[in-house]
């Protein structure tokens, strides 16, 4: 289980295979014992050279775009459960020769391209995503109930029976969450919903359930999906689509001092990546990620506490929630290993400034292995 670090060129964010294996051996427990299908959000974990595995264990994958769909239906060699907030008219042929399961964000659109999709896809099974007004995500950025939310269609806007066509419902209000408040959400939806969801094949209860976080109550997620199907014996699938629970620590992003600034007492080691492009959500939530062999410096009488600083020349690109203290004095050359930086983190990247993209890797049947470098064209490519 153990990583070399030292066979790992930086920078790199790297899989640790086995890691992901157990995360992927709960989910798959949960799909069985409560009979509900887990599905990957790609949102949050795109790392397709996993795709064969994840299909091996998992019920199919979620998209939010055509390139996600068709990414699922290349690299898993499934159909996509689609849902986008918008649908572009000229990607739905595409679109819906990728995807099994297409969600609507509102009753005018599903009205609007409906026989569109069917057109060239007659099997997919239609589904409206419903915002049932209640989220216990305390930061608005990720809050899809936040008031005049522009995610899923409100109980006041739907009649007793559903449009035509419709098979599903598709909610999503979590973030990072435990099953107990997948309970309160499904009490506030039920409030507002249950006679449409009496209507429905299928209900899509989204992401959001940190599943595989140590000390969740998996035994009270599965007892709960349990009472819920018993509550609606119309429902013939109930599919979660998490992201971050499949990746949630599952691996790294292995960087490398290349300078030390010291001013009016701050240390910076300056790495070789970069908060604003590389660890978006560092900034952006914001987080202070865990570094391998790195403590908190608070309450601690040490010498060798150094700032992270990132590559870009943005003032802000550094861990602004606290430093970070070391045994030994830090030199450049080492590496430094920031933790579970395999979800979100690596979908978020971009090449602003330019910089170094990281390498993306591997760690497999105890060696490392290279699956992709970036260079020059990639971030000429991606400009013009
Ligand atoms: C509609 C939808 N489904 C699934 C997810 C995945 O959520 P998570 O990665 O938190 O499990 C998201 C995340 O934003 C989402 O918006």
């Amino acid at each position: 289980m153990k990583v070399d670090f030292a066979q790992i060129p930086s920078p790199s964010f790297v899989l640790h295979e086995e890691l992901l294996k157990i995360n992927l051996n709960i989910l798959n427990l949960v799909q069985k014992e409560a009979g509900v299908e887990i599905i990957c959000a790609l949102k949050g974990f795109a790392f397709w050279d996993g795709f064969p595995l994840i299909g091996s264990y998992l019920s199919g994958a979620a998209a939010s775009s055509l390139n996600e769909a068709r990414l699922i239906h290349e690299k898993m060699g499934v159909k996509a459960h689609t849902y986008c907030p918008v649908y572009i008219e000229d990607e739905i042929k595409e679109i819906a020769g990728y995807s099994s399961h297409i969600t609507f964000n509102s009753v005018s659109q599903h009205e609007r391209l409906k026989e569109k999709f069917q057109q060239h896809n007659p099997d997919i099974s239609f589904g409206l995503r419903i915002n049932p007004e209640y989220s216990e995500v305390e930061t608005e950025i990720y809050n899809p109930a936040q008031p005049g939310s522009r995610l899923g269609v409100t109980a006041d806007k739907l009649n007793d029976t559903l449009p035509e066509g419709i098979e599903g419902l598709h909610f999503h209000v979590l973030c990072e969450n435990d099953s107990y408040a997948l309970e309160r959400t499904l009490h506030e939806t039920e409030k507002r919903f249950s006679h449409l969801i009496r209507q429905v094949k299928w209900l899509n209860m989204g992401g959001g359930h940190l599943i595989t976080r140590d000390g969740y109550d998996v035994k009270h997620l599965v007892d709960l999906l349990k009472l819920f199907k018993g509550r609606y014996p119309n429902l013939e699938k109930i599919i979660l689509e998490p992201g971050g629970a499949i990746g949630w620590q599952t691996g790294y992003l292995v960087a490398t001092i290349l300078d030390i600034i010291e001013n009016k007492g701050v240390k910076t080691a300056m790495l070789d990546v970069s908060f604003a492009a590389h660890m978006p959500d560092c900034l952006e939530m914001p987080y202070k990620p865990k570094i391998i062999g790195a403590f908190d410096p608070a309450g601690n009488d040490n010498e060798h506490v150094y700032r992270m600083g990132g590559t870009t020349c943005l003032a802000g690109d550094y861990m602004g929630m606290g430093d970070y203290a070391f045994e030994v004095p830090l030199k450049v050359g080492d590496k430094v290993v920031f933790d579970d930086m395999i979800h979100y983190t690596m979908v978020k990247t971009t090449f602003f400034n330019g910089v170094k993209h990281p390498a993306i890797g591997v760690w497999r049947d105890g060696g490392f292995k290279l699956l992709r470098t970036f260079g020059y064209e990639d971030y000429k490519n991606k400009l013009s």
